[in-house]
């Protein structure tokens, strides 16, 4: 069905591995795409609770969005490119069931912008992380520059960015940018699917609205809408004007959620579950 992805469902789980291992796994417009594709999967499949996205071969989870397609485009076929990737990217964030990125490899420049728009992270002993968009001239045009300072914090993120250089596994990990590491490639799936299996046991309904809570205090609060405007800034450049971008107040929302978890099936069983000393057997209802 995908050209340049590989999928499967086991367990309720949805594995994606972008298979372009010859390039590094690079993000071309094929594999933006079917990825695009893919998380449509995600949303809509009953059958998935879950997600994984991976890297074929050994060497890379996905080594940037892919260089050759830069040469020729216009000032505004860039800022059209970073919409688009920026829109995908904020799907996987905003998506209710939980996406892991499991990093085999290099990730960099848009491999890691997808790695920080997945939920959370695991990497093998030789991953290795970065932003060397400045090496080109340029910046991280997938949500980089905002993920990455929200996970590690505004210094460390500046450094990484402007320096280009490589973080390797064992600082990532010390940085909060990747939540466990593992010895050995083959059990890198392994520990993600575990992982996965424990929350797919959780109530559907709590799960999504966890990550939804979690995204507005994490500053994805603000509407994101495509009726976005732009302004000229005194240097040359544009701001981006959100229209309608009131920032949700995340207490308030938690506040209703917790409310809408009430109205939950899941909610009572999971009460009763507690107090007949029992596990809970959640439905998504
Ligand atoms: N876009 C397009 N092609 C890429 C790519 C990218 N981001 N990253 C790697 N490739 C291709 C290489 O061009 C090469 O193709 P070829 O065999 O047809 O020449 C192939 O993948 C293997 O990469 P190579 O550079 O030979 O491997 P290496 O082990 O010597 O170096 C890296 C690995 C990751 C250090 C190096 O590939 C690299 O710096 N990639 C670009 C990283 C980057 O700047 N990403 C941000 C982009 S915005």
């Amino acid at each position: 069905m995908y050209k340049t992805l590989h999928t499967d469902v086991t367990d309720s789980i949805f594995t994606v591995t972008i298979n372009r291992p010859d390039k590094l796994n690079a993000l071309n417009k094929d594999v933006m795409s079917e990825l695009s594709q893919a998380v449509d999967e995600i949303y809509e499949n009953d059958e998935i609770r879950s997600a994984i996205i991976t890297g074929a071969g050994t060497k890379a989870f996905v080594a940037g969005a892919d260089i050759s397609e830069f040469l020729g485009l216009t000032r505004e076929q860039g800022q059209a490119l970073s919409a688009r990737g920026h829109d995908l990217f904020f799907r996987i964030a905003s998506c209710p069931k939980p996406i892991a990125a499991a990093i085999n490899g290099f990730a960099l420049g848009g491999g890691l912008e997808l790695a920080m728009a997945c939920h959370f992270r695991l990497c093998t002993t030789n991953a290795k992380f970065g932003q060397p968009e400045v090496n080109l001239g340029l910046i991280p045009g997938y949500g980089g520059t905002q993920r990455l300072t929200q996970l590690i914090g505004r210094g460390r993120a500046i450094e990484i960015m402007l320096s280009a250089r490589m973080v390797e596994a064992t600082e990532a990990h010390v940085m909060g940018l990747v939540n466990y590491i593992v010895e050995e490639q083959n059990e890198l799936l392994t520990k993600t699917r575990e992982l996965l299996s424990i929350i797919n046991e959780k109530g559907p309904v709590a799960v999504a609205r966890i990550i939804e809570c979690v995204n507005i205090a994490a500053g994805d609060g603000a509407f994101f809408g495509s009726a976005a405007v732009w302004e000229a800034d005194p240097f040359g450049g544009e701001t981006r004007v959100e229209e309608g971008g009131a920032v949700r107040n995340g207490f308030q929302r938690e506040q209703e959620a917790f409310g809408e978890c009430f109205g939950t099936e899941d909610m009572k069983e999971g009460a009763k579950a507690f107090l007949e000393k029992r596990k809970a057997v959640f439905t998504g209802k």
